[in-house]
């Protein structure tokens, strides 16, 4: 059976989960679960980011030990996963054991190993230069702008610090060849195409060795050897992805994995993840990740989303109030993956009356009513089936070929799209066939074309799953389809439900519509 290991971003725990981290774990759980549903085996990684200096002030700012503190905020990302119906196989903690031995190993491993220039990959030396804590990140000079009050910041608005101390260095500044020739060899490497392009440019423009030792605060993993240092938290956090396949344990099981197939990141984290991490993994010896792909950010109602706004999109409210697979839809279908989008209330309302509560649930709810209502609550006989009828059933199925491509390639919108397409000839085959008519001029025909729409049903409610696991399952349980019965190796008229299985009862609406002004 063939694999498939995909993974989120680590979060880190200063902080309450929003939107932002839903949106990274949901593009994965969707991924996940159309590849189980398409026989592969599947390993989903998600879990928490927890050292590091910005951990251990959140921590002190509530006068709590980084552990404790780590423990609850980890919790709240866990709670997150499963009320979001998350399928994670593993979620991984950095304070863990497994992973803190995984993390000291994998340094011995790069500091054992020369770099392409024949140098030691490690060496001790001195860092002075600025640091941001917000982004954890390294900043030259040449990388820094004027912030509020002539203070000097990153890029990225976050504050700089300068800082001066002992620090181990990776030699980064030897990989850039081979960095450049993997991403040439390997266009797919890093997605979307726009990014890609940015990463090039800034590895064609030169890398400069990178600090990976802290010495003035202790909240990381002790780097072997030297118990003066912590492991810079960016080399701790990225080591997860290979300590979640059982490094250093590499006869393993688990290790089968690896190379991931996917690192789902956003695009503020590209560079580690496209840069740094297949440098150390190159420097260890170890594949690569087949692709990192960077998703945009949300902004909410046109503004940034941040904590001091005060404009946090809390993904728990917005469950409670549109019902948990309505925003999963929403989120996946508004904005092109890769993009940025603009988070409002009113296009929310407007695409899940219209896509959700009009297009599909009406469907299903007209057609599985009429076969309540004129079939005794049973799937009809088909009375041999037409050819446009096939060709219908089988339109839909048949667009798992183009619905694989668009998923490898993180299009999902796109797939929506595509299976929508099918939700609309469905659409049209009810009005068109009148089935209400059928019944008083030609029963068979009617029984027959109600039965095509129910394969109809079936099929859609199959591709759509993966997006909406919980709606779909309601159509699979009124439709009497078993739970075994929902994989796409059952898409198709050859596999169709049986003419005689029983409706669960009076058909209920799926999807609940909203009005116009729950979105102001
Ligand atoms: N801990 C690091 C990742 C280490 S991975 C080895 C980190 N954590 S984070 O909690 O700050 O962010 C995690 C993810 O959330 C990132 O992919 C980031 O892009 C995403 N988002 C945070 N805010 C977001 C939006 N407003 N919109 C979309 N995604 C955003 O970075």
């Amino acid at each position: 059976m063939s694999r498939y290991y995909v993974t989120t971003p680590i979060y880190y725990v200063n902080d309450a989960p929003h939107i932002g981290h839903a949106y990274t774990t949901l593009a994965c759980d969707v991924l996940a679960r159309f590849m189980r549903l398409d026989g592969k085996d599947v390993r989903f990684l998600t879990g928490t980011d927890e050292h590091g200096q910005k951990v251990e002030k959140a921590a002190a700012e509530k006068s709590i030990d980084p552990l404790t503190f780590t423990d609850e905020i980890s919790q709240n990302f866990r709670n997150l996963a499963d009320a979001m119906n998350f399928s994670y196989d593993d979620f991984i903690r950095t304070t863990e054991a497994r992973h803190i031995t995984s993390c000291q190993i994998l340094w011995r491993t790069i500091a054992e190993r020369d770099s392409p220039k024949g140098r030691k990959n490690i060496y001790l030396d001195k860092y002075a230069g600025w640091y941001a804590v917000r982004d954890e990140a390294f900043y030259t000079e040449g990388e820094l702008q004027d912030g509020p009050g002539g203070q000097k910041v990153a890029s990225t608005g976050a504050a700089v610090e300068w800082i001066e101390e002992p620090s181990y260095f990776f030699r980064l500044s030897d990989w850039q060849e081979d960095l450049l020739r993997h991403y040439a060899e390997n266009p797919d490497f890093i997605a979307p195409k726009s990014r890609r392009n940015e990463v090039v440019k800034f590895v064609e423009g030169g890398l400069n060795d990178l600090s990976i030792s802290r010495t003035t605060f202790n909240w990381g993993v002790p780097v072997p050897d030297d118990e003066d240092h912590i492991m810079y938290v960016w080399l701790d956090a990225l080591t997860n992805y290979v300590t979640a396949v059982g490094h250093p344990n590499v006869d393993d099981a688990l290790w089968e994995y690896w190379p991931a197939d996917l690192h789902m990141v956003g695009k503020d984290i590209l560079r580690f993840h496209a840069v740094y991490w297949p440098a150390f993994l190159m420097a260890a010896g170890f594949a690569l990740p087949k692709r990192v792909f960077a998703h945009g950010w949300w902004t909410n109602e046109g503004q940034k989303i941040s904590k001091s706004v005060g404009n946090v999109i809390d993904p728990f409210d917005l469950t409670q109030r549109y019902g948990l697979d309505p925003i999963r839809y929403f989120l996946l279908r508004q904005v092109p993956f890769g993009n940025d989008g603009d988070f409002s209330h009113k296009a929310m309302v407007h695409r899940l009356n219209g896509d959700l509560a009009n297009d599909f649930g009406n469907l299903c709810q007209r057609v599985l009513s009429m076969i309540f209502r004129n079939c005794a609550g049973k799937i009809p006989p088909s009375h041999g089936l037409q050819e446009e009828d096939f060709a219908f059933i089988n339109g839909i199925a048949g667009c798992i070929e183009e619905l694989r491509e668009l998923m490898e390639a993180q299009a999902f919108h796109q797939a929506l799209e595509l299976i929508w397409q099918h939700v609309g000839n469905a659409n049209r085959y009810v009005d068109e066939h009148a089935p209400w008519e059928l019944r008083k001029t030609n029963p068979d025909r009617m029984e027959s074309v109600l039965y095509t729409l129910a394969e109809g049903i079936r099929n859609l409610a199959l591709l759509t799953s993966p997006f909406m696991p919980d709606a779909m399952a309601r159509v699979f349980e009124q439709m009497g389809v078993d739970v075994d019965q929902r994989g796409f190796d059952r898409l198709g008229s050859s596999n169709a439900l049986a003419s005689g299985t029983q409706l669960a009862g009076k058909p209920q609406p799926i999807f609940p519509r909203f009005l116009e002004e729950e979105g102001d």
